[in-house]
């Protein structure tokens, strides 16, 4: 049996004190982490776990991988904020973005969390608007962060309820649980059919915000026409096209963006969780003539406290840098096709898995009652998390899902190690 005490202790100092509404993960797992080392971390009992969560989804290279370290520390010793004013680390930074995104986004804006670039997205949105096109389209089950703006995109219960506001709702690719009941692949895509309309024949539609691989739902892959028929209407139609890779962003899936894997050239795209290795820091990326409209471009749009502040620039350049240098996204494709092998002999295995999809190294396991009805099982995901994490490894909880993120830099017996591990929580959970 693990040791817990001190862990116990320590949660039951804070507990009179620390407000509610901690993530599923914490609540289900009330654990202490004290120290993290690469894909491991360390509780306060000592308690050792595989990270295959990396923070959450944020520490690409593992936890204080000694780069990202060793220039957060020189920074700490030099200059911590001057608001948005230039610093030495800042143009090397934009550089490296430069050579690593698709040629046409070529202009940046820095921000600190994903729901702050996300709203500067939306301003650059409703700034550059031509008159009448007041509403924002989104897809059914996609996460863009929960201020106000952000959360009037997000159309599922995440604890609290929705501002459905002026945005506008498309069909998202979730083939598993088909909204129209259909089949692949005789559906035809037609999901991708009705938002194509729905953009065509909604005129005072500005934009589409999407996730292209939808995450915190549970790793929605789009099925190959999906996007292509999206994006054709949004070309034809004027409507601009808004990555939300706040997730994907940064090599997740095995390019820099996920949007080039599935053939999608947004206009703006926004970038968090992974590009400064758990550092909080923030890129909105776009096309020249957009971030540079006068309408858009304001004294002040892109400053805020944190925005450009030296150390998530020094955290960002050092993490950039390292992926770049290490050609760390193709060890992710390669890494991730194995993850993929191992992960599809477990749905073999066990009948509660109802769906394993991913790309690259963002992989989700759909738990359900039994495959029949396809009913989810979210306390049989609960069941496992906390299995799992009893047997030392830590995964990502999110209802009837885990989602499984290890860093990048992990090696191919420790992504075995953590898969076993994997099944034996799973065997346990069900036998239970
Ligand atoms: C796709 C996506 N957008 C936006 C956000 C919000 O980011 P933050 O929690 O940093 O505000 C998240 C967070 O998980 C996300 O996954």
């Amino acid at each position: 049996m693990r040791q817990q005490d001190r862990q116990r202790a320590q949660l039951r100092r804070e507990d009179p004190h620390l407000a509610p509404g901690a993530s599923e993960e914490a609540a289900v797992g009330r654990r202490v982490f004290a120290e993290g080392r690469g894909p491991v971390l360390t509780d306060l009992d000592g308690n050792q776990y595989l990270d295959f969560a990396a923070g959450t989804l944020t520490q690409s290279l593992g936890h204080t991988h000694p780069e990202v370290v060793e220039a957060l520390t020189a920074q700490a010793g030099r200059l911590w904020n001057v608001h948005d004013a230039a610093t030495p680390n800042r143009a090397q930074l934009l550089d490296t973005l430069a050579r690593l995104l698709p040629e046409h986004l070529d202009t940046y804006a820095l921000f600190s969390t994903g729901a702050e670039v996300v709203e500067a997205a939306l301003r650059v949105v409703q700034a550059t608007a031509p008159p009448g096109r007041n509403r924002i389209g989104a897809l059914r089950h996609g996460f863009h962060g929960k201020t106000m703006g952000a959360r009037m995109l997000v159309h599922w219960d995440i604890g609290h309820q929705a501002f459905a506001g002026n945005s506008v709702l498309g069909y998202a690719p979730y083939c598993y649980r088909c909204p129209l009941g259909l089949e692949r692949p005789t559906c035809g895509v037609r999901c991708a059919s009705l938002v194509r309309r729905h953009i065509a024949e909604k005129p005072n539609t500005s934009a589409l915000v999407f996730e292209p691989v939808l995450g915190a739902a549970g790793v929605i892959v789009p099925p190959p026409g999906y996007w292509e028929q999206i994006s054709e209407a949004a070309r034809e139609n004027g409507v601009l096209l808004v990555a939300d890779e706040v997730l994907t962003g940064g090599g997740r899936t095995g390019t820099f963006l996920a949007s080039e894997l599935i053939g999608v050239e947004p206009d703006l795209v926004a970038m968090s969780k992974g590009l400064a290795n758990g550092f909080p820091f923030a890129v909105l990326a776009g096309r020249h003539d957009l971030l540079h409209d006068p309408a858009a471009a304001t004294p002040g749009a892109y400053a805020s406290t944190y925005a450009s502040n030296p150390l998530g620039i020094a955290a960002a350049r050092a993490t950039l840098e390292v992926i770049e240098r290490d050609r760390l996204l193709e060890q992710v494709a390669r890494l991730g096709e194995l993850l993929g092998d191992r992960l599809g002999a477990l749905h073999e295995r066990f009948e509660n898995l109802g769906e394993v999809r991913g790309l690259g190294l963002l992989w989700g396991l759909e738990f359900v009652t039994d495959r029949a009805s396809r009913t989810p099982s979210p306390a049989l995901a609960r069941a496992v998390y906390a299995a799992a994490l009893d047997l030392g490894l830590r995964v990502a909880l999110g209802g009837h899902v885990l989602r499984l993120a290890p860093p990048f830099t992990i090696d191919e017996a420790l992504l075995d190690e953590g898969v076993g591990l994997l099944a034996k929580a799973i065997e346990q959970a069900v036998a239970a």
